[in-house]
């Protein structure tokens, strides 16, 4: 089986767009064939050359079922699945077809507010704190925030991702910078040890 992670939640401009890149790219770095599918209606795909990673467009759902199909029996590919936002009852379907379900939240009450409600719809899906602050006192705020309105949720908690402006050279056409790699290969990792699963599980190349 193809090992399929979808990156969704009903928040706008969370960063599912950019981590589901993010992760393919990290992914693609470490040598693990991966094709990232885009199902948002309003994003265009973006072209696979200069990537690590294939891209592919899903936002017809017939599509994507066929390429789920086609890779299905590859235990060796990595699909990753950016869920566009707000469609809960996609996103359902979604996190029934893969393997893992990451839901990225920002510091941010209504953030909060609606990750809670996706974390008690998909009852699997992992909460990612994204953009989190590396300021002393911003994160001390951050935390707090998490501490008090997700304290439950603690066992489905990632670690977070801090705001890294050129991970944005991923959605764009040209090179990705060469500074984002060791934060993607990390968050990869930090992915599949979610996963079960390790470099070990792939012929990397
Ligand atoms: N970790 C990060 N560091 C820096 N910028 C980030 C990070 N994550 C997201 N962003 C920026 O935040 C904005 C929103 O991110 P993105 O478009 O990925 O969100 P989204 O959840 O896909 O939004 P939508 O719901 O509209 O599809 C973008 O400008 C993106 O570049
Ligand atoms: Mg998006």
């Amino acid at each position: 089986m193809a090992h399929v992670i979808t990156v969704a939640g009903r928040k706008g401009g969370t960063g599912k767009t950019v981590l589901s890149h993010s992760l393919a790219h990290g992914l693609g770095l470490h040598g693990i064939a991966t094709v990232m599918v885009t199902t948002d209606p309003d994003r265009e795909i973006l072209p696979s050359d200069s990537r690590r990673y294939l891209t592919q467009d899903g936002r017809d759902p017939a599509r994507l079922v066929e390429l789920l199909a086609r890779v299905e029996g590859d235990p060796q590919f990595v699909v990753v699945i950016d869920g566009g936002g707000n469609r809960p009852a996609f996103d359902a379907v979604l996190a029934e077809a893969s393997d893992i379900t990451i839901v990225p939240f920002t510091p941010s009450a209504e953030d909060i507010r609606v990750l809670r409600l996706d974390l008690q719809r998909i009852p699997d899906a992992y909460a990612l704190p994204n953009r989190w602050p590396t300021n002393a006192m911003a994160k001390k705020v951050a935390d707090g925030l998490l501490a008090q309105r997700l304290a439950e949720f603690r066992g489905r908690m990632m670690n977070p991702m801090p705001s890294v402006n050129a991970l944005t050279t991923l959605v764009d056409e040209g090179l990705p910078s060469s500074s984002i790699g060791p934060a993607c290969k990390g968050f990869a990792l930090r992915i599949l040890e979610r996963m079960g699963l390790s470099l070990f599980d792939f012929r990397t190349a």
